[in-house]
């Protein structure tokens, strides 16, 4: 047991001076930027309850809120991290660490469902490996801020399908690796590849963060998107989405991931020579051009 430390200011509780009571202990605290954080964390909770006025069971429902947030947590669910998707946090502490020069590519959330190990394609690969949806190409380039293109970036694509799912959240029903891969620009810049066009999903609502929502009067739902890691040796790695401008829910993603930057065009292709080009079966497909400008590491 730590011995009685004297030279402690006395900490009799006041309700006028409750945080300063509290974080006047952590004077000897033996990490300064624990210290800082706890500081600002103590004012502002306490100024909050301050404001709220709760009554002990509100503040004990609090209390049950953020232990079924952990319950719910496993090595696949991190209901914590959706909390913090819909509070604005996540794309708040993404903003303040991904300032870039104008004109460089935005960065959005990551999300749950990326994985590290999908397989790398030659460029033009489709990645839709069930033939299930509507057939779109996704095209473009990757230049610095000075407009030169940049080749060998690697570009790790991954979306859901049609139904609005990631192959992760339906094994045994979608093929492994569907609707992600690996891809590398070529000497111009450029990438493209086929896939089908994505569709809005749900975020997991089954949860405490999905009562939060219903609660609020919330819906769940994010805008289709497809996602990116873009990302060279030298440059900031841009973790982002672009997204389908035609999609019910692009003015109100339930997590704040849309920027005005990353609203792509879906163009129909409905000439029958350039379907027949692209080897589609179908008598349309989905067009996507799409550039990105990557940052080099010392700017950001
Ligand atoms: C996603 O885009 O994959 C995602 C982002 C935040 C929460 C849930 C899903
Ligand atoms: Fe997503």
């Amino acid at each position: 047991m730590t011995a009685p430390n004297h030279s402690l200011p006395k900490a009799y509780f006041t309700e006028e001076d409750s945080a300063a009571v509290v974080t006047g202990q952590n004077i000897n605290a033996k990490d300064a930027r624990l210290s800082e954080v706890m500081d600002v964390i103590t004012h502002h909770l306490h100024a909050a309850v301050k404001e709220i006025e709760p009554t002990q069971e509100e503040w004990f429902h609090a209390i049950q809120f953020l232990t079924a947030t952990g319950h719910k947590c496993d090595d696949w669910r991190q209901e914590f991290i959706l909390l913090s998707d819909v509070l604005g946090v996540s794309m708040l502490v993404d903003a303040i660490n991904s300032r870039r020069p104008k004109g460089a590519s935005e960065n959005t959330v990551l999300g749950p469902f990326h994985v590290a190990d999908a397989p790398e394609y030659p460029m033009g690969t489709n990645i839709c490996l069930d033939a299930k949806g509507e057939d779109m190409v996704v095209r473009g380039r990757v230049l610095d801020v000075d407009g030169n293109p940049l080749e060998g970036v690697k570009i790790d694509v991954w979306q859901a399908n049609d139904e609005g799912f990631y192959d992760v959240q339906q094994k045994g029903l979608q093929p492994e690796f569907n609707l992600r891969g690996v891809f590398r620009t070529g000497a111009d810049g450029s990438y493209w590849f086929k896939a089908v066009r994505p569709k809005h999903y749900s975020i997991p609502a089954d949860g405490p963060v999905g009562a939060l929502l219903d609660g609020l009067g919330r819906h769940p739902w994010r805008p289709a998107h497809l996602h990116y890691i873009i990302s060279k040796d030298g440059f900031d790695t841009v973790t982002t989405h672009i997204f389908d401008p035609d999609d019910p829910y692009i003015d109100n993603d339930a997590v704040f991931g849309v920027k005005e930057s990353l609203i792509a065009a879906f163009d129909k292709i409905e000439d029958p020579a350039k379907i027949a080009k692209m080897g589609f079966g179908g008598t349309y497909y989905w067009n996507v051009d799409f550039d990105f400008v990557l940052a080099p590491k010392a700017a950001t």
